[in-house]
């Protein structure tokens, strides 16, 4: 990577720029970063510190003015990058190679060949560099030492123009006010030159002779202007761009090389303007050639890259393709053996579940067999029952006649009322078979009537206080108070009641407590009379409670 800071932007920079530009593209692993200032040494400084901080490899500097920009150039060396300075210089040798003219030679030799054109005698007009350069301060050095041989010879004006055209014309006007004789006018550079010539032409007066440096080919270069006759002379101040990034490869790659690498000069006018021009256009075109065919191959390569990119992407697609079918195959491989074998569980499902069908369609035979057996044990045992209720009647009439008796013992009477008693237990239990196989059969009857229920159950309570006497157990109803005139069949409450009462004196302790609640409880909008019997002692354990305690009377 190499970097160049530029310190002007004008036709001698941008040839230098695309020599460069050219040349780097010979060698394949460099490349250029060009940052250009107009004569700005404080942006220049900046740029210099940006390339250190990248870092290049290598940079390339022309300084704008020698002293304020040697801190930087040192700055980069110490860090250790070489520089190579172009066309100007620094205060110091802290630089690793230069390569452009020199300035003092050049402007030597011009002031010999201004003092041969005067006939060494005349009146000279310096128009300056930029102040601070070594372009400016060498090139008027060399030209005053050649003139010092020249007595006759005066420099009589001196003027700034910074190296630019514009500056070299406003300063040329202000030196033409006073000095109208002047023969022989030194432009630090052609620009300026074509500056000085455009000063000129305003006046009448005596046009004098004008002499640049540059002497750049191609339009708008020196050589053209003289071929114009706008300016007379100028001197080659080689670019040499293309000698530049050859020398940055130098140093590179660890090559040997010269610190000091100085173009060669020549001056420029009438007599060999023309030849020059022929000569440079003809490089010129080669060069354009080069750049053509470098524009071509830089076309060819993307292509290249561009159709390497294609052919190696379609070589992944295909892989992936590839990849993608052998799964696919592999997948429907698992997916038909996974079916297979569904297919197997499947019939073994089915076989299973027609065993389990016609285990089922047994059980149900065998269950429907069983039902009917025990419904024909049923009707049997109704039957009997039926059967026993005459016998047992008949048993019943005589010993009521028996009784009647005035002449029995009294051990006779307890034997016969004993007899009594037990029939009637048979035939109580017979019509509770009898209405058991009722309800089996859902043909038991309920009579509703209305009654109060509190009444009803206080007068059921009563029978039971011989009992409670006898087991010295407290007995208690209680009721909320709420009319409790409902209708409910009186028989089958009954034996409800006695059953649960009967109960909370079988597993009542000993003076234990039994007690009866009588409540209202709402129901989904109905209303419910609750009856409820606890008792201290053994009771029914919460599970069963639960099924069985709440007996609900609408
Ligand atoms: C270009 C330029 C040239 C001149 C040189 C001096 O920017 O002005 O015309 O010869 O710089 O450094």
């Amino acid at each position: 990577m190499i970097g160049v800071s530029q310190c002007s932007d004008d036709l001698w920079r941008t040839t230098m720029n695309s020599e460069m530009v050219r040349e780097a593209s010979f060698y394949p692993d460099m490349a250029i970063e060009i940052k250009t200032v107009k004569d700005d040494t404080r942006q220049q400084i900046i740029d210099v510190q940006y390339f250190i901080d990248q870092p290049v490899d290598l940079l390339i500097v022309s300084p704008n003015e020698s002293a304020t920009l040697t801190p930087s150039i040192e700055k980069a060396c110490q860090s250790g990058i070489p520089v190579i300075l172009i066309d100007r210089k620094i205060d110091s040798d802290t630089y690793t190679a230069y390569v452009g003219g020199d300035n003092y030679q050049l402007a030597y030799e011009l002031g010999l060949y201004a003092a041969r054109v005067l006939g060494g005698k005349g009146e000279v007009a310096v128009i300056r560099g930029f102040e601070g350069s070594t372009a400016d301060t060498e090139r008027y050095q060399g030209f005053t030492e050649a003139l010092s041989a020249y007595p006759d010879v005066k420099i009589v004006a001196e003027a700034r123009g910074g190296f630019l055209k514009e500056e070299a014309r406003k300063q040329m006007e202000k030196i033409l006010e006073t000095h109208k004789e002047i023969d022989l006018v030194f432009a630090m550079n052609d620009p300026m030159a074509l500056g000085v010539h455009d000063a000129t032409i305003r006046y009448s007066g005596h046009r004098p002779f004008i002499i640049g440096i540059d002497a750049l080919y191609g339009p708008g270069g020196g050589i053209e202007s003289i071929e114009k006759g706008l300016i007379d002379a100028s001197f080659i101040y080689p670019t040499g761009g293309d000698k530049v990034i050859s020398l940055a490869y130098q140093i590179l790659t660890g090559q040997e090389y010269t610190k000091e690498n100085i173009l060669h000069t020549a001056a420029v006018d009438k007599t060999n303007a023309r030849v020059l021009q022929l000569q440079t256009s003809q490089i010129v075109e080669s060069q354009l050639k080069t750049d053509r065919i470098n524009e071509l191959l830089d076309t060819s390569l993307i292509r290249y890259a561009n159709q390497r990119t294609l052919f190696y992407s379609s070589l992944l697609a295909l892989a992936l393709l590839i990849a993608v079918l052998l799964f696919a195959a592999r997948a429907y491989r698992l997916k038909s053996k996974a079916h297979r074998q569904l297919a197997r569980q499947n019939e073994e499902i089915k076989r299973q579940a027609d065993i389990l069908k016609e285990q089922k369609e047994r059980l149900e035979t065998l269950s429907a067999q069983l039902e009917e057996a025990t419904h024909a044990k049923l009707v049997f045992f109704t039957n009997i029952s039926h059967e026993f209720k005459t016998p047992l009647s008949l048993i019943l009439g005589p010993v009521d006649s028996l009784m009647a008796a005035k002449n029995l013992t009294g051990k006779q009477h307890e034997m016969l009322s004993l007899v009594k008693r037990n029939s009637h237990r048979l035939l109580f239990l017979i019509s509770e078979i009898i209405e058991f196989r009722r309800y089996e059969n859902g043909k038991m009857n309920v009579y509703f009537t209305r009654n109060d229920l509190t009444t009803f159950l206080e007068e059921l309570t009563l029978l039971f206080e011989e009992y409670r006497h006898r087991k010295n157990v407290t007995l208690s109803l209680e009721t909320d108070g709420s009319d409790f005139q409902l209708w409910f069949d009186k028989e089958k409450l009954e034996k409800v009641y006695f059953n649960l009462l009967s109960n909370a004196f079988k597993y009542v302790n000993e003076s234990g407590k039994i007690k009866v609640t009588l409540t209202t409880q709402d129901q989904e909008g109905e209303k419910y009379a609750v009856i409820s019997v606890s008792n201290t002692g053994s009771y029914i354990p919460g599970m069963e409670q639960k099924i069985y305690s709440n007996a609900f009377i609408k």
